[in-house]
């Protein structure tokens, strides 16, 4: 039997601050986390190292933080905020939230588990995308807002600048305004001091009947599906000490599930389990329940029977929704059951990954949907890393729909496409695109070629532009952002929102390998772009499939007439032949990347198809 230690919590609501980390990707969030747990003594010095709230190896390795991190610290106010506050200790509980755009959603949650935002700016990107579209959710909440200008210790850094653009960007006043260095301490203290007193405490009626919002998930094998909650009003089995498992009931009402908590606590940023939490308190809820799918982001727990109680839902609650469709084979199709394994098990860290099975000319595999292209790049990553399986991934795609005779039905891929007149809806989105004015003629135009329809361009300051456009999500996977990146030099930012689907005239391109119809190459194109998209896409298909002992046609195909055409010559026998003198060891590493080559590769037909393939089949109408 594992000893669970107990602490009892029974914290003064007057003292709890909850705040949230925000800003656009790459600010500062982490390393600032990493300052306010040294100063408050959370993280002994020995145990510290750097961004210590990122402890998934993919988010250490690539810097970015993917995961939500919650954790409780105890500030012990300088005596000058005693007098003010009349107590000595805050109980401050943190959110670290993910930056990047894929993870707005899971942001939106955050925010409303909490009474103030910590707003972190770079002092040398300034204001970008994500900056604005974060600040607009927290002011929208009514959150507080505590303004950091940081990394001031950079070389080309403008606190000063940077900070009147805050005030006249989002009506802030400047002496809110704070300036520091995470990564050298500057400033922490005030940060600290700024919390204690600027972020209200909790609202919330600890006499209700109780509601605590989900703001995260996570999974453990004895514990189940935990869910990361905030009680908004009332309390969780505070009144029966060491009660944890007396049979107390808890709902949760938008997924309906029904359990007895095997455990609750807080985070330190580990789960550290108490005896109760109440209103204002952030903790989790152990809840023993086997299917993650239960524990939903937004949902609302309460533990009085609804059926009986007119106890309301909190707001803000949104079925998960995948944006980005990409299906994994593996590459040997004995591997199918482990991805399947592999799937499962991720599903419970990251229950925004939805999966089915799905099978076809590629063997067995699975479609899966995803919050956005970078969510389902990470995904790959760890399926292949955790898992050590090789997969054969499918270009991103978005998902169309078809009204026919009043009846909408999802198109998933080319091959979905009707054959009749059925209307054809694609998804589009809100952009917003924050750049420096000398960039701005470039992202008009890109805009442009992408099918956006304006929507309004407005001078934030002297130097940067908010462009507002309505685009295509399928313009926008592509290779949108990396475009926009390129052409302001990296200065340019995005974020967007999905807001409908509108009609569109497409058709279905096909692509024959050597006379053969390889339906994972199969894309969905503008009827106006058709033949453009097919001669692009034999091009790219020619560098990328080996060459044969035969020539292979490439060809492209609407509605049975070719569009394009492209032939790969036969390989010529001996591949080192060319190699003059014999020189072994070259000879050797030109075998050696053959070998290497040929480990992923997929046999379709006569031709073996290399990942590339699928890669080079745009998932853009427009090609
Ligand atoms: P995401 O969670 O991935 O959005 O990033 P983040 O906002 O958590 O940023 P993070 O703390 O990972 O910092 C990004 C980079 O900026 C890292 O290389 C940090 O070392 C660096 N950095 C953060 N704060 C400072 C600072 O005050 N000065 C300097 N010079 N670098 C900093």
């Amino acid at each position: 039997m594992r000893k669970v230690c107990y602490t009892v919590t029974m914290i003064s609501q007057e003292q709890i601050r909850n705040v949230a980390l925000i800003a656009h990707i790459n600010h500062g969030k982490s390393t600032l986390a990493d300052r306010l747990l040294e100063r408050t003594g959370t993280i002994p010095p020995l145990k510290m190292r750097a961004q210590f709230l990122d402890n998934m190896e993919l988010e250490r390795e690539r810097g970015v933080t993917i995961k939500l991190k919650t954790v409780r610290m105890k500030y012990a106010l300088p005596d000058h905020l005693k007098r003010i506050l009349h107590f000595e200790f805050c109980t401050l509980n943190l959110l670290d939230t993910p930056g990047h755009v894929d993870f707005s959603y899971e942001v939106s949650r955050s925010l409303a588990a909490c009474e103030g935002a910590i707003l972190i700016v770079d002092a040398v990107a300034g204001i970008q995308a994500q900056t604005v579209a974060h600040t607009q959710r927290a002011l929208d909440l009514g959150l507080k807002i505590i303004p950091v200008v940081n990394k001031t210790d950079l070389v080309g850094a403008e606190p000063e600048k940077v900070a009147d653009d805050l005030v006249k960007t989002f009506g802030l006043s400047r002496d809110e305004i704070l300036f520091a260095s995470a990564k050298k301490d500057e400033g922490t203290e005030e940060i600290l001091q700024a919390i204690a007193v600027r972020v209200p405490p909790p609202s919330g009626n600890l006499e209700a009947p109780l509601r605590a919002l989900v703001f995260d998930s996570s999974y453990d094998e004895y514990k189940g599906a935990i869910a990361f909650v905030r009680i908004v009003d009332g309390k969780l089995f505070l009144s029966e000490p060491r009660s944890w498992s007396n049979k107390k009931e808890i709902h949760f009402l938008a997924s309906g599930a029904e359990c007895e908590p095997v455990e609750g606590g807080y985070f330190t940023p580990e789960m550290k389990p108490t005896e109760g939490l109440s209103t204002g308190e952030v903790g989790y809820i152990a809840t023993g329940l086997k299917d993650i799918n239960l524990v939903k982001v937004g949902d609302t727990v309460t533990n009085v029977k609804t059926q009986m109680s007119n106890v309301k839902a909190l707001s803000g609650y949104k079925e998960p929704k995948p944006v980005v469709f990409v299906s994994f084979y593996p590459l040997d199709n004995k591997d199918f059951s482990e991805l399947e394994v592999a799937l499962k098990k991720l599903q419970l860290t990251d229950p925004a990954v939805s999966f089915s099975r799905e099978s076809g000319s590629l063997g067995q595999g699975f479609r899966c949907g995803f919050l956005g292209v970078f969510h389902a790049e990470i995904v790959k990553e760890r399926l292949e890393r955790d898992h050590n399986l090789e997969l054969f991934a499918t270009s991103p795609s978005v998902e169309y729909l078809t009204i026919n005779k009043e009846q909408r039905a999802i198109i998933r891929g080319a091959g979905d496409l009707p054959q009749t007149t059925a209307e054809v809806l694609e998804p589009w989105v809100r952009a917003q695109i924050f750049t420096p004015k000398k960039y701005l003629g470039a992202g008009l135009e890109l805009c442009q070629d992408k099918r956006g329809v304006p929507v309004s361009t407005d001078y934030v300051n002297e130097s940067q532009v908010k462009l507002v456009y309505e685009l295509p999500l399928v313009e926008l996977i592509s290779d949108f952002f990396d475009q926009l990146k390129s052409l302001s030099s990296g200065f340019a930012s995005l974020d967007y929102e999905l807001i409908e689907h509108r009609l569109v005239e497409v058709s279905r391109l096909d692509i024959l390998v050597a006379g053969d119809l390889v339906e994972p190459l199969a894309q969905i194109v503008l009827k106006e772009r058709a033949a453009l998209v097919g001669r692009k896409t034999v091009a790219r298909l020619k560098k990328v499939i080996p060459k044969q002992q035969f020539a292979v046609a490439l060809q492209a195909v609407v509605g049975g007439k070719i569009l394009a055409r492209e032939t790969i010559p036969a390989l010529r026998k001996d591949v080192t032949a060319k190699l003059y003198g014999g020189d072994i060891t070259r000879k050797r590493k030109l075998l050696e990347k053959q070998k290497k080559g040929k480990k992923k590769l997929k046999k379709f037909g006569r031709v073996p198809l290399p990942q590339e393939a699928f890669f080079a089949v745009s998932v853009n109408p427009s090609g």
